[in-house]
C-alpha cells in the first residue's frame, strides 16, 4: 500500500518547466488560468492594446467568447474590428509588410509566445519598458536590449527611467525604476493588469488547458474512490486468508 500511494504522489509531482528568458532578473508570476475574469480582463487588453500590431492567429473569437465566458454581442461590439465575424481567425489590423517597414521588424505572431518565453519572462517584458533616446522608437526594455516595440501602455504605466548603480569593476547593474512622468494607473494597478494580460497570453497558447484542469478535477476524484474500493476490497480477501 506504501508502494502504491508514493507512486501516486509522484503522478502528482508537476513537471518542472524550464524556463526562457535573458540575462535579465525575472519577475514571478502568479498564473491562474481557471480565474476566468483574469482571462477577461487580459483579453480585453489585448484586443484594445495589442491586436492592432500582433496577430492570434490560432484563436478564433467565436473560441474567446466561448471559452471566457463573454457574451457574443460583447465580443462583437468591444473586441472585435468592423468588419470581422465571429468565426474569424484573431488577425492584426497591420499588414505585415507595412509594420515591417516601419518598425524594422514584423511583430510576431503572439499565440506561442507564452510557451516560448515562459510566463515570467512576458510579465517582466511588459513591465521594463523605459525611456532612450538612443533608439528609434525612443523605447527601450530591460529584458529585450534595443526592442523594436514602442511601449504600448505608456500612458498606464507612465514613462520610467532606470537606475542603474556601478560597481568598483565599472558594470553596470540595474536597480530600480524610477517614474517621470505619472501614469493613468498606480504601479500596483499596473501589474495586476500586467498579470491578467500574461495570464491570458498563456491561455492563448494553451486553449485546452481550460478543458484539460476540468477533466483531470474528475480524473483525481476518480482515482480517489478507486484506492478507497481497492483497499476495502484487499483487506475483504485477506481476512479469508489470515
Ligand atoms: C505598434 C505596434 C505594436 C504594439 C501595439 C504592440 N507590439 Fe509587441 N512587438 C512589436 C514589434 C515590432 C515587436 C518585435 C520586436 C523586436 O523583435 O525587436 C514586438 C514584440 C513583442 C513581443 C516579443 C518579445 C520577445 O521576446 O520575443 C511580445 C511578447 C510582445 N510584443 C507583446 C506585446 C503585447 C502584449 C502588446 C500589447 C500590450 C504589444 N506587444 C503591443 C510591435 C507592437
Amino acid at each position: 500500500m506504501r508502494n502504491a500511494l508514493a507512486a501516486f504522489m509522484l503522478l502528482l509531482t508537476p513537471a518542472i518547466a524550464a524556463g526562457a528568458g535573458g540575462e535579465a532578473h525575472l519577475d514571478k508570476v502568479d498564473i491562474n488560468v481557471s480565474d476566468t475574469a483574469s482571462l477577461q480582463r487580459g483579453a480585453k487588453i489585448f484586443v484594445n492594446f495589442c491586436l492592432s500590431c500582433h496577430s492570434a492567429s490560432y484563436m478564433r473569437y467565436q473560441r474567446l467568447a466561448d471559452d471566457l465566458d463573454i457574451d457574443e454581442e460583447i465580443v462583437k461590439q468591444d473586441m472585435m474590428f468592423a468588419g470581422d465575424k465571429i468565426g474569424d481567425l484573431m488577425i492584426a489590423t497591420m499588414p505585415t509588410a507595412d509594420a515591417k517597414e516601419w518598425f524594422g521588424v514584423a511583430p510576431p505572431d503572439l499565440s506561442l509566445v507564452a510557451r516560448s518565453r515562459g510566463p515570467d519572462y512576458l510579465y517582466t517584458y511588459l513591465r521594463s519598458f523605459y525611456l532612450d533616446d538612443t533608439t528609434p522608437s525612443g523605447w527601450n526594455n530591460l529584458v529585450f536590449p534595443n526592442v523594436a516595440m514602442p511601449h504600448a501602455l505608456y500612458e498606464w504605466q507612465g514613462n520610467q527611467k532606470p537606475v542603474f548603480i556601478v560597481d568598483e569593476h565599472g558594470n553596470k547593474k540595474f536597480e530600480r525604476f524610477e517614474l517621470v512622468k505619472t501614469a493613468q494607473l498606480t504601479p500596483e494597478e499596473y501589474d495586476t493588469a500586467m498579470r491578467d494580460l500574461t495570464n491570458f497570453l498563456v491561455y492563448l497558447a494553451e486553449p485546452a488547458k481550460l478543458v484539460r484542469y476540468e477533466i483531470g478535477f474528475w480524473v483525481m476524484i476518480f482515482l480517489l474512490v478507486m484506492i478507497a474500493l481497492t483497499y476495502a476490497l484487499k483487506k475483504e480477501y485477506w481476512r479469508d486468508v489470515h
